[in-house]
């Protein structure tokens, strides 16, 4: 799916269950005033952004973070700058506190250049973006990554082919993951994917729950990247959606 460009309009921000929104933001370090928009963030965010000593690191940090401060803040009615965020022992960041009785729910993901924010609500909820690139022992990746049938597709697959599946699977995969929020250290192997284009869980660890209740979803970023999204509900509408080129600064301050 090829996100429609929007602006941030207030009626565009209703979620129920089954519904899932994706913001897709690209080069956010080069949007708005890095100083105003780190005053959005609290003080654990700033003192994260402080300890990050490369400027792009760090402009792509505190951008992200007030994204999202900005898009709960429509969610939810809460002054960016108030919400709270908490996180739990594997790090996952997570809303503190419920809304109208739904608990919202949303997951970020990061390349040097795109980012993706994923909201939902009363589930797991996990989006993974990555790069397809060059990978110098891709094989040796391959036997990390993928169960022994998963493995038996990929190596019947066209050579050319081999690294855009390669990080198709993966990004389905660590969206599994990130669902679930315990980290890398869940398997990435013990989260089995099925079907001839391996688009679909048919065997998780014992935490995520029944595989069959699982949707997987497959986000269209261009054809350099590879993007997925995964909950433990069924969707029955997902929006994708580009966040405006505006600074945020002029949006929010
Ligand atoms: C979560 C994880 C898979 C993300 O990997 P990644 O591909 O490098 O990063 P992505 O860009 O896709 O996602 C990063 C975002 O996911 C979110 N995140 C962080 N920890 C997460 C977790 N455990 N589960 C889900 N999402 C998580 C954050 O929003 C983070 O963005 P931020 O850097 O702006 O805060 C990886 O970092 C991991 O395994 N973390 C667990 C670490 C752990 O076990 N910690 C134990 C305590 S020390």
């Amino acid at each position: 799916m090829v996100p429609s460009e929007t602006t941030l309009d207030r009626s565009g921000f209703k979620l129920a269950e089954g519904i899932v929104h994706v913001w897709e933001g690209e080069n956010l370090c080069q949007q708005g005033n890095p100083e105003s928009l780190y005053r959005i963030l609290d003080s654990a965010e700033q003192a994260r952004a402080d300890r990050l000593r490369v400027d792009q690191h760090r402009a792509q940090f505190v951008a992200c973070r007030a994204w999202l401060r900005l898009l709960l803040s429509a969610y939810t009615g809460v002054v960016p700058d108030q919400i709270k965020l908490s996180y739990d022992e594997f790090g996952k960041p997570r809303l503190a506190q419920e809304f109208d009785g739904l608990v919202l729910v949303f997951n970020v993901s990061h390349t040097s250049d795109r980012v993706l924010i994923a909201f939902g609500t009363n589930s797991m909820l996990g989006v993974d973006i990555e790069c397809c690139r060059e990978i110098r022992n891709l094989e040796g990746m391959v036997d990390r990554v993928c169960s022994p049938a998963e493995k038996v597709i990929w190596k019947r697959l066209p050579e050319q082919r081999k690294i855009d599946v390669f990080f198709s699977i993966w990004v389905r995969k660590e969206a599994i993951i990130k669902a679930q929020g315990t980290g890398i250290s869940l398997g990435m192997s013990k989260c089995v994917l099925g079907g001839v284009n391996l688009d679909h869980p048919v065997f998780l660890p014992v935490s995520c729950g029944e595989a069959s209740e699982w949707s997987l979803l497959d986000l269209g970023c261009g054809s350099q990247h590879k993007a997925s999204i995964a909950t433990n509900v069924p969707v029955r509408s997902l929006v994708h959606r580009c966040l405006p080129h505006t600074p945020l600064a002029d949006l929010y301050l």
